[in-house]
């Protein structure tokens, strides 16, 4: 049984937590403040129920603090708003963090200007460097943000073959997050190792894409096919 860290509450936390405890694994939710994150009444920005509802459902998942959640995680998974993302990390404590894997999920999406949000970071940064830079003995692999929650943890809710790209400088932090992925339901052939951190440029810049595919849809549930001829 592998202990794994969630860092963020929102709804990609909960859908890889409850996936990951699913699955075998001990799972511990890290948030701000425990107490605070389970008085919420409201729905979330998105509409989904307040925090409470879920951790009803689902309460096998232990809860606690960015940084207790980080110290008991073998594995750590950065599900945090990307803006903040860096600070939630500082606050996770270094010691925590040092020579874990860490896969960060999180999108260096701005909202300040409303919808569609724009990237704060892009082009010759991304945010997964910015993390790997940020903690160099951690061993960042960006994966997953490129889809909905709900198709991360399970791909065959959608019919066909589409992708998971990742991102990484460590040649064995990313074969130990593809059993991760296989365990979710990727297949070998869709998961697209795309090379080292900086790679993370190009799929972190596939969301304004994802973004106006959704209004144009008007439905979360698709992905991108990368079509190779094969
Ligand atoms: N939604 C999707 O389907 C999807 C798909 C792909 C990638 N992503 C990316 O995954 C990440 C998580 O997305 P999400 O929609 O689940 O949740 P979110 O609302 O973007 O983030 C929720 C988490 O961010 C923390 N947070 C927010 N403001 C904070 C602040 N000022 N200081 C410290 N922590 C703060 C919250 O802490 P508390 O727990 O304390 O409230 C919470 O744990 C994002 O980076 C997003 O771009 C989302």
């Amino acid at each position: 049984m592998t202990k794994l860290a969630i860092l963020g509450t929102g709804i990609v936390g909960q859908t890889l937590a409850a996936r990951l405890q699913e699955l075998g694994n001990e799972v511990m939710i890290g948030t701000r403040n425990v107490e605070s994150t389970l008085a919420k009444t409201e729905n979330d920005a998105m509409g989904f129920p307040p925090f409470k509802d879920w951790y009803q459902k689902n309460d096998d998942v232990q809860l606690g603090t960015f940084a207790q959640a980080a110290s008991f995680g073998e594995m750590i998974f950065n599900c945090t708003n990307g803006h903040i993302s860096l600070e939630v990390l500082k606050s996770a404590g270094e010691k925590n963090l040092k020579d874990k894997i860490l896969i960060d999920v999180s999108n260096p999406l701005d909202f300040s200007n409303g919808f569609p949000p724009f990237l704060f970071v892009c082009n010759t940064d991304s945010l997964g460097e910015q993390i790997q830079n940020a903690f160099p003995l951690v061993k960042v692999v960006k994966t997953l943000n490129t889809m909905n929650a709900f198709l991360m943890v399970e791909p065959s809710k959608l019919a066909g073959s589409h992708h998971v790209f990742m991102s990484g400088n460590d040649a064995e932090a990313k074969a130990s997050v593809k059993s991760i992925l296989n365990s979710f339901g990727w297949l070998d052939k869709n998961i697209m190792d795309m090379g080292d951190i900086t790679t993370a440029r190009g799929t972190e810049m596939m969301l304004p894409m994802w973004i106006r595919l959704y209004g144009t849809l008007n439905n979360p549930m698709f992905n991108f096919h990368i079509n190779t001829g094969l």
